[in-house]
């Protein structure tokens, strides 16, 4: 059973087709305007699927300047861009074993904050995410090297709002483009 099956209630799933850096960006940055602070998107995807580049369009559109890297080493990278504007948190869990790490790096709060997270690796955590949270898995298509499936669940009530006023304004936004 997929891990997001595991949790209960429906689901409501979204997905897209990007054909470029630059579009997959583009649809990150659609969903900034209907951000709220303490949302939080768990983010996955191979080595190279486009992880970083969709974190670099959502801070763009949160007003951040800052290169986006991908926060290995660092385990947590945060960013700030207008001053009122909503601060980005980057988590990457790959170095972390234990779940009580978690409490360490001051995750729970972090995540609970005035701000938006997005997590990497968040899968190896399951029962210590939020109650809600967007999964969204980037796949490399077998065809075509830019092509990207972009696979988007709601987790939870908060997230499924956000998916449906999400997916609803950007599927018109984007066939206009
Ligand atoms: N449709 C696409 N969406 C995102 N990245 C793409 C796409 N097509 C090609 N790429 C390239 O794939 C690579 C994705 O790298 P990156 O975002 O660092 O991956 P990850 O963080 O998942 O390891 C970049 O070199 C980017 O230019
Ligand atoms: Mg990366």
């Amino acid at each position: 059973m997929p891990w997001y099956d595991r949790r209960m209630g429906s689901s409501l799933t979204y997905t897209r087709k990007t054909t470029s850096p630059e579009s997959t960006k583009q649809l990150a940055a659609t969903l900034v305007p209907y951000l709220h602070e303490g949302d939080t998107i768990v983010l996955s995807g191979d080595l190279g699927a486009g992880k970083t580049q969709f974190v670099q369009g959502l801070a763009l559109a949160l007003g951040i300047r800052d290169a986006i890297v991908s926060p290995t080493f660092n385990i947590l990278l945060a960013y700030q861009g207008t001053p009122d504007g909503l601060p980005l948190y980057h988590f990457d869990l790959y170095r972390l074993d234990d779940p009580e790490q978690l409490e360490d790096i001051g995750f729970y709060e972090t995540i609970d904050g005035d701000s938006v997270s997005v997590i990497e690796w968040g899968e190896k955590f399951l029962d210590s995410m939020p109650y809600s949270y967007l999964d969204i898995a980037i796949a490399r298509s077998q065809d075509e090297d830019n092509d990207r499936k972009i696979t988007v669940r709601a987790i939870g009530d908060r997230a499924r709002q956000l998916l449906h006023v999400w997916a609803t304004d950007s599927k018109s936004r984007l066939m206009k483009a």
